[in-house]
């Protein structure tokens, strides 16, 4: 078997079905990944006009079926594509060395951000869709996450999002760009300086929505927690004072 190395420090195979397994996972990436991850971030933004307007956008579905098929699309590709890079990883060589530093850099955070991101859709997918779904038989509850978001009752949520959207966030930008180069759509120096922009760009949008939901939920926790605390307190209010 001969190999050739066609991304920074991964060696890939030849052969006849190499382009298959080498490009299915850098196609679903984008497509539909990288599209649903934006998509779903935006969705999330409806934090900001409250419990109602959030559900409908986030966690409503016209009908079972329609559910089961965006459970598909989504974890369907985020699976393969996982696995591809999970086997990239395992191949990777270290690249110190044949690389600018700033080239390196950005080789080693891509990766890393990967391990980063595996971890927190595993913990993500698992409480916010799979344990609502299976143990409480619906899907997320605003307020339930929204509580959640400011509490951090159940461990470190707010600390957990925002890092696991970071690297969400970074993961999919500077992917962007090494998927421009492996599809051929970047092929001058003088086009990836350019295209460097379109990658901060989108790294800089992606953790604006990313970051704005998370703000939206952890403003609505605060609310829901501040009229709990009213609530609680206004029965003594009325009652007489004891002798
Ligand atoms: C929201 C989920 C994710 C999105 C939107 C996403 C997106 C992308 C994109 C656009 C690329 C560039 C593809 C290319 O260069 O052809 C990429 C690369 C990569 N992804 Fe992901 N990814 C996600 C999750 C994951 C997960 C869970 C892993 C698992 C470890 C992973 C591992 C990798 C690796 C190792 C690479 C680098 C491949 C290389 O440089 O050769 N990704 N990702």
């Amino acid at each position: 078997m001969t190999a050739t190395t066609a991304s920074p420090g991964t060696e890939v195979e030849k052969g006849p079905s190499a382009f298959f397994k080498t490009r299915l996972g850098s196609l679903l990436a984008v497509f539909p990944l990288a599209l649903w991850t934006a998509n779903h971030l935006w969705q999330n933004l409806a934090a900001f006009r409250g419990a109602a307007a959030w559900e409908e956008a986030v966690t409503h579905h016209p009908s079972p079926l329609a559910e089961a098929l965006g459970a598909v699309v989504a974890l369907g590709p985020l699976l393969v594509h996982a696995v591809w890079g999970l086997a990239r990883l395992f191949q990777w060589r270290p690249t110190v060395g044949s690389y600018t530093y700033y080239g390196n850099m950005k080789v080693i955070l891509q990766r890393g951000s990967a391990v980063g991101v595996l971890l927190f859709l595993l913990a993500h997918v698992y409480l916010a869709w799979l344990r609502p779904h299976v143990v409480e038989g619906h899907g997320e509850e605003f307020e339930d996450l929204a509580r959640e978001m400011f509490t951090s009752g159940d461990g470190p949520t707010l600390v957990v999002y925002l890092l696991g959207t970071l690297g969400v966030a970074y993961h999919l930008a500077n992917g962007l760009q090494t998927w421009a180069v492996g599809w051929g759509l970047v092929g001058s120096r003088m086009a990836l300086r350019k295209f460097e922009f379109v990658s901060l760009a989108t790294f800089a949008l992606l953790l604006a929505m990313s970051w704005g939901a998370i703000y939206g939920l952890y403003s609505a926790g605060r609310e829901i927690v501040a009229k709990e605390h009213a609530a609680q307190a206004a029965p003594n209010a009325d009652s007489p004072p004891s002798p």
